[in-house]
Order: C-alpha cells, then structure tokens, then sequence
C-alpha cells in the first residue's frame, strides 16, 4: 500500500466556477484520488478555496460585502457545490485560516534567514481617482506579448505571460477604469529567485516522466528567464496575510501584505493542518504527508492543474520550498491540463460565458457532468463543450450502453427467475471468451488510470461497458431460454455480476450511479478485480437483488436546444 498526496489547484473565492475550471483540476484530481483509494492506497486529497488577493477584494467590493463576510459566505457556496459534484476532498480548506497565516509567514522568515528576500523600493502605479496603488487585478491594459486588451496586471489569461502592471500598455484602474494614474514609490519584498535557478533547473530535468505540457511550460519560462525574475511577494491591500517575519513584525512592511500567489500553494500544506485540526489530531498526523524528516519520504505527491497555473507550481512554490532549506515535500508529479472551451469560444468567469458548476447541477445530476467532462479532458489540446456533444455521449455511452445493460438483465431476470441470482452451468465459450477481453481491458484500464491519461481511461471503461453490452445481445437469453432455461440462467448470473464489476470499476468516473448498482445488487462488496473471472462469481446463485431505477435519462433534443439557447448568453 502506498501513500499518495493529493492536491488540485485551489481555485479563487471570487465566485462560482465554471465546468472549464472544475475539468482542469478539481475534478480529474477527484477521479485519481477515487481511484487510488480503490486501489487500497492511502490517500489525502486537499483542496481549498484561494481567498486573498485582488479578485477577493474586487468581487467583494461588487457584491457590497466585507471581504471577510464574502469570503466565508463564498467558501460555503463552493463547498456545497464541491459536495454536489462529489469530489472527495479530505479537507477543503481555506487560504484565509490562520494556519495559513501562520505557515505563509514561517516561510517568508526562513527564506529570510537564508538571504533570500531582498526590500526593494520600487515604482508602483497608483490610481488618483481612487487614491490607491493599483496591484495586479486593479489595473488592466494591453499585453505586450499578444496585444490582448484586458490583460490584468498579474498575467495576460491569453498567452499566460507572467506581468507587472507597469507592463501594461495603456493602462487603466480595473475600479473605476480611471486612467489619471502615476508611478509613485513604495517599498516591496523580492524573492530572489533567481539565485535559486540552477538548483530549480536541476530538478526539473530530474523530472522525465513529466506530460510534455507541463514541462514544456516550466522549461519555456525558466528559459525565458521570465519566470525565474526575482519577484515581488508582497502588496500594498489591505486583504491577506500581513507581512511578517514568523512571528516577528517585519521593520518597514507595516500595513502590508504577502501577495496572494505567495500564500496560496501554502494552503496545501495548511490545508492538510486544517485537515488534522478538524479532527482532532496532533501535528504529527498532517506532518506524516509534507516533511520529509517526519515519515513524508515514501509519499507519492501529485498535482492537478490548468496550464495557466504551471509556472508557479513548476517555478515560483519550488523556489518557496527549497529557499527554506527545511525538509518540505516537493511535488513528484503534475497532470496539467489545456482549456476546454465553450460553443466556439472560451468559458470566462469575468464574462458569464458558459455553463457554471450551480447552473450544470440544477439542469442533471454530477454524473452525466463527470462522464461528459472526463471523457472529453482537455489533455493533448484544447477541447470543446457543444450541447450536440454532450447529448451524444449522455445517451450513447450512459443510457444506451451502461443504463441499457443494467436494466435490461435485472428486468429479464426478474420475469424469468425472479429477483434472485439463479443457478446455472458453467460459462460457455463466449463468456469465456468475454471474461478474455474483460480481463486485457481491466488491465489496460488501470494503466491508464495509473498514468493519468484520463481520455483513454473513459475509453476503455466505455470498451468494458459495450462488451459486456455486446456480450448480451448476442448471448441472448431471452432466446435460449425458451429452449435451454439452464444455459439461459447461467447467461444472466454472469450478466447480473457485471452489474457490480461494472460499477466497482466506473465509481471513479460516476460514484452516484456505481451506488445505485451496488445497491441494486444488493451488495457492499466494492473489491477491486484482480482476476476478472473470480470477480464475476461475487454474487452467488441464490443472492438477491432489485431492479435498480432507471440509471440515465436521455436528453431529448427539446432539452438540448432549450439548455443551448438558455446558455447562449451571457451570466448576469
Ligand atoms: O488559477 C487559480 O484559480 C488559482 N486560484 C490557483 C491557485 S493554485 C495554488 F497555488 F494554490
Ligand atoms: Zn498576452
């Protein structure tokens, strides 16, 4: 048994997100750590919500709240939503706890006292009109990389080029799109990251098994030169978690605060403190998954993010880690992901444009989401949500191949021989011949669970799920039963025990629907199939069931071009 961490990017406070977000961490982090806890690992999944920074504040200050008061009602929207998608956190936590506080400002006194944080004074652009500095979000412009004109001044989201708002070109306050501002002086820490280059570089080349995406990413920006600038940690607002030296005040830095992609991967490790916290348990039991001189040496640590988040996780929290000089784990390994796109345009949480995790619920249960998004991950390139799509793969693989097969062998066994397993030969030549297949597939299934590649995953479960639907259309035991009931019945044993491999098997993907099949099987039995051909005995001759409810509705067109022109516009 192994132990693995795991982490999805944790995503901003500032509203609900949209299903292009949930597939490019939370979710795939989920099937992974549901997998892996099927496989009997010992797993830790955290996430948490990201709370600080300028998109706190400035949806705050748009909803008319405190940004405290925001917050706390937002994380409580999220985890509920959370809930509602069934992703598996052990902890989902928040960046705003005083754990992290304290954490944050632990590593900042240790790279401190490695000679690693410089004060520098610097020009800073401040707005008139609203008499502030203009941090990051606050202010908007052109990119000067791709002239896309509402780069923020954090990182362009076209291009994904890491920015200072002096970089901008015509710059503009993202408050009151004043554009009166002026350079004045303030006072900054900098991480000096670039003194940790070689040792980062080294590390990441250590890294062979890494997807392409992820690495081409880390290299291009350690390349550039660009993503190892030494980089301002801190920032003139008032939201966060102050500036200190551990817990000592920081001379100078008064008023001030971390910047929030200093403090937020921090929340992974404070996030599993959390974890302990809430249920009672000391130090050592969240210590056991992050420090390497406190039994976190054998953990398999693995992230889960979107591409625009590779940077700071390949370069910026690396340098955090190492800069402490304290035995912290680093990550072992980084599924990233590309965008998944929207009708012929991109999901945007600024524009409305999209479907978004409380709008997708309200409309079908999380597993015809789940099955849809992870099938359809956007892995080796972009990919696109179109209603016709989503149709398709809904009726195809869910109510035609899996939903078909269940119903149809529990309903046929029932009007045959009741609601009881029945008894039976031995298989013939073409269950054998499916138990064959079943077993190359299942092996093949885990491989790619294994490794991550999440569309071939859904492919081969979708492969298992149709050969066993195969299996049964041309066994056809409502023909053989009117001349052989004996051959007919040991058909339906061998089908009704698909039932629960299948869902053992799928609840990664689509935990809701592997329930209802357990639970028409009348079983608890979620052992995993080493030999596919014992597995399919677990149910014995005599055992009862229930016809399940019917597992999938199909989306009929109404539906889809009613939900089509409903999210053709924009969220207000
Ligand atoms: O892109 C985002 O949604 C960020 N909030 C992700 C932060 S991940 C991490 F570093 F905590
Ligand atoms: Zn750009």
């Amino acid at each position: 048994m192994a132990r693995i961490l795991i982490t999805s990017a944790i995503p901003y406070i500032n509203g609900i997100k949209h299903l292009g977000n949930l597939v490019g961490s939370q979710l795939p982090a989920d099937l992974y750590a549901r997998y892996m806890r099927a496989r009997g690992h010992e797993v830790m999944f955290i996430c948490a919500t990201d709370e600080h920074g300028t998109p706190a504040e400035l949806a705050a200050a748009k909803a008319g709240q405190p940004v405290a008061d925001y917050c706390a009602a937002m994380w409580q929207v999220q985890s509920d939503l959370a809930k509602g998608f069934r992703l598996s956190f052990d902890h989902f936590g928040r960046s705003s706890s005083q754990r992290n506080h304290r954490l944050t400002q632990h590593f900042a006194g240790k790279l401190a006292e490695n000679g690693l944080i410089e004060e520098v004074s610097e020009k800073q652009v401040f707005s008139v009109a609203d008499n502030r500095f203009l941090p990051d979000r606050y202010i908007e412009g052109t990119c000067p990389n791709c002239g896309y004109d509402r780069a923020r001044g954090d990182q362009c989201e076209n291009c994904t080029k890491q920015l200072d708002p002096t970089d901008l070109i015509n710059p503009r306050s993202a408050i009151s799109g004043s554009t009166d501002l002026e350079i004045r002086e303030t006072k900054h820490l900098y991480l000096k990251q670039r003194s940790l280059r070689g040792k980062i570089e080294a590390w990441i080349d250590s890294k062979t098994d890494w997807p392409i995406l992820t690495t081409s990413i880390a290299k291009k920006w350690l390349n550039d030169g660009d993503g190892l600038q030494d980089r301002g940690i801190t920032r003139d607002l008032h939201w966060g978690v102050p500036v200190k030296k551990g817990d000592q005040p920081w001379p100078g830095m008064e008023g001030k605060v971390f910047y929030v992609w200093f403090d937020a991967p921090i929340e992974y490790i404070a996030a599993t403190a959390e974890w302990a916290d809430a249920h009672g348990k000391d130090d050592a039991a969240w210590q056991r998954w992050w420090r390497t001189d406190k039994g976190a040496e054998d953990v398999r640590y693995v992230q889960f993010m979107g591409k625009d988040n590779v940077p700071f996780h390949t370069l910026s929290f690396p340098a955090t880690i190492m800069g402490s000089g304290e035995p912290w784990k680093l990550v072992d390994y980084i599924k990233s992901f590309n965008y998944l796109n929207y009708d012929g345009g991109q999901f945007s949480t600024s524009q409305g444009r999209g479907v978004f995790m409380d709008q997708a619920l309200s409309l079908l249960p999380a597993d015809y989401w789940r099955w849809w998004l992870l099938s359809h991950a956007p892995e080796s390139s972009d990919s696109e949500f179109t209603w016709e799509n989503f149709q398709v793969s809904v009726n195809k693989d869910l109510a035609d191949v899996l939903g078909n097969f269940v119903s149809r062998i529990t309903k046929f066994c029932r009007a045959k021989f009741g609601e009881v397993v029945p008894e039976g030969g031995a298989p013939d030549d073409q269950a054998r011949a499916l138990i064959t297949d079943l077993e190359n597939r299942t092996r093949a299934y885990e491989g790619f669970m294994e490794a991550m590649e999440i569309r071939k995953a859904a492919t081969e479960l979708r492969g298992i799920w149709a050969a066993g639907n195969e299996y049964l259309q041309s066994a056809a035991p409502w023909t053989v039963h009117k001349t052989d009931p004996e051959a007919a019945a040991a058909i339906t044993r061998l089908s009704l025990n698909l039932i629960r491999f299948y869902a053992v098997l799928s609840e990664p993907f689509i935990p809701d629907a592997a329930a209802n099949m357990l639970a028409g099987m009348n079983t608890t039995d979620q052992k995993w199939p080493g030999d596919v051909a014992e597995a399919l005995t677990a149910l014995p001759p005599g055992h009862a069931f229930t016809v399940p409810e019917v597992l999938f509705a199909k989306i009929s067109d109404d539906d889809r071009d009613d939900w089509a022109s409903r999210f053709s516009g924009i969220r207000t």
